[in-house]
C-alpha cells in the first residue's frame, strides 16, 4: 500500500510510521506534517531513509490533493491534541481538527482514496465514577472541551461524507495513549520529566479523574487492523481495559522511579475537567480479532520511564518552555 500518514511526526503518528516500516516493508509511507510545536523530525530519524516527509499543512488543499492522488490510503492523525491548549486557544483546534479534516475529506472524495480517521474517546463526554456503563459506538456524542468538540465535529464530517458521497472511510475512537515520543506537555511524560529534572510532579485537583490507558503500540496495531479489515462507514472503539485514577497513575510512577509516592503537588484543576473515560473494546475484539499486547500497565510505564531516561536529548529542549506555560496558569 502507498500510505499517506498525516501528523506522522507527532506521538502516535511517529509510532505508527515506525511500526509500518518494521512490519510492512512492502508499504511506502509519505508523512504530511505541519511541524507545529508538537511535531518533531527527530521522532522519525530512525526511519529517515525509509519514508518521505513532506512539511505542510492539512489545510493546504492543493498539496493535500496531490499527495492523496498518489496514495492508496490516508491515515489521518494530524490534529491539535492538547485539551489545556485548546482551552487557551480554541481557534487553533478548530482550524486543524475541523477544517483540516474537511480538506482531507474533499481530497479523498475527489480521488476515491480510502481514509482512516483517528479520533478520541473524549467525543463521548465523561462518565460518573460509579457509572456501570462504558462508551460504545452507539454512545451519543457529548464533548466538553474545545478539543473534544472539534474532534467530534471532525468525526461527524467523516460520517456525512461517507453517507452523502460514498467516501470509503472508517473512524476509530481511542482512549488515553502512553509510550515513547509523547510530548512532555501530556500527563505521564510531564511527570516523568518533572522527576528527571528535579521538579515535583503536578496533579490537577484531587486526582480522582479516571483515564483508560492504552499503550501506543496497541492503539496503532488496532488502527492497522481496521485499515485492513474494517468496514467502510463504521466506527471502532479502541481501549485496553486500562481504567486508572490520575492519583494512582502518579503514585505508581513515583514508586517505579524510586520516589516517595506522595512527593507531588496538587495544582489548579483544569476548567470543565472530564471525570472519567471508559471504553468497551469488545466489538473490536469480536469483529476484527484485535487484542492489546501491553496488558501489564506497570511494565509499560517502566519501559516508558526508561525511554525518557535514555532519550533526554529528544525532550530536554521542550521542557522549560512547557513548564513556564504551565506555571503561568498555576499548574
Ligand atoms: P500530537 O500532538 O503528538 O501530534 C499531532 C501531530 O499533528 C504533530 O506532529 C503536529 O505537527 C501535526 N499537526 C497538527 N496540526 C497540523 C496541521 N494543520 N497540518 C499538518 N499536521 C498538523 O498528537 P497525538 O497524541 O499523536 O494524536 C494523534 C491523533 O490521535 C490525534 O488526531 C488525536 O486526536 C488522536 N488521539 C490521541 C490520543 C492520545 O492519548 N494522545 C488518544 C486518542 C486519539
Ligand atoms: O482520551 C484520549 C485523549 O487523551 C486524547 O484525545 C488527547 O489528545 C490526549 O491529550 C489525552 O487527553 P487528556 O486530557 O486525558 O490527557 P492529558 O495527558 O492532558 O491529561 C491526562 C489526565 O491527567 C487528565 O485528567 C488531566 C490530568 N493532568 C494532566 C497534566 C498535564 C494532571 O493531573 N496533571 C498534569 O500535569
Amino acid at each position: 500500500m502507498r500510505l499517506l500518514v498525516t501528523g506522522g511526526a507527532g506521538f502516535i503518528g511517529a509510532n505508527f510510521v515506525h511500526a509500518t516500516v518494521r512490519d510492512y516493508p512492502e508499504d511506502t509511507v509519505t508523512v504530511l506534517d505541519a511541524m507545529t510545536y508538537a511535531g518533531c523530525r527527530e521522532s522519525l530519524a530512525v526511519v529517515d531513509d525509509d519514508i518521505r516527509l513532506v512539511e505542510g499543512d492539512v489545510n493546504d488543499a492543493e498539496l493535500v490533493a496531490r499527495l492523496v492522488a498518489e496514495s492508496d490510503a490516508v491515515v489521518h492523525f494530524a490534529a491539535e491534541t492538547h485539551v489545556d491548549n485548546s482551552l487557551a486557544d480554541p481557534q487553533s483546534s478548530l482550524r486543524a481538527n475541523v477544517l483540516g479534516t474537511f480538506t482531507i475529506l474533499e481530497a479523498v472524495r475527489r480521488h476515491g482514496v480510502r481514509l482512516h480517521h483517528v479520533s478520541t474517546d473524549e467525543v463521548y463526554g465523561d462518565l460518573e465514577l460509579d457509572d456501570p456503563r462504558r462508551f460504545t459506538e452507539s454512545t451519543p456524542y457529548n464533548p466538553s472541551s474545545p478539543y473534544s468538540a472539534t474532534k467530534a465535529g471532525s468525526d461527524l464530517l467523516v460520517r456525512a461524507w461517507v453517507r452523502s458521497y460514498g467516501v470509503q472511510a472508517t473512524i476509530s475512537n481511542c482512549s488515553n495513549n502512553y509510550g515513547p515520543y509523547q510530548h512532555v506537555e501530556k500527563f505521564i511524560p510531564r511527570q516523568i520529566t518533572n522527576v528527571l529534572t528535579g521538579r515535583r510532579p503536578k496533579l490537577y485537583g484531587k486526582g480522582a479523574n479516571v483515564r483508560d490507558w492504552i499503550h501506543v503500540e496497541d492503539h496503532n496495531d488496532a488502527v492497522r487492523s481496521i485499515l485492513a479489515k474494517g468496514q467502510p462507514g463504521r466506527t471502532y472503539l479502541i481501549g485496553a481495559e486500562g481504567e486508572r485514577s490520575n492519583l494512582s497513575v502518579l503514585r505508581t510512577l513515583l514508586e517505579l522511579m524510586g520516589r516517595d509516592p506522595d512527593d507531588f503537588d496538587h495544582v489548579v484543576d483544569r476548567a470543565g475537567h472530564d471525570l472519567r473515560y471508559a471504553i468497551d473494546p469488545s466489538a473490536l475484539s469480536a469483529e476484527l480479532g484485535w487484542k492489546p499486547k501491553h496488558i501489564d500497565f506497570a511494565d509499560g510505564l517502566r519501559a516508558t520511564i526508561d525511554w525518557y531516561r535514555d532519550n533526554e536529548s529528544w525532550w530536554r529542549p521542550l521542557k522549560d518552555t512547557v513548564e513556564a506555560r504551565y506555571e503561568k496558569r498555576g499548574q
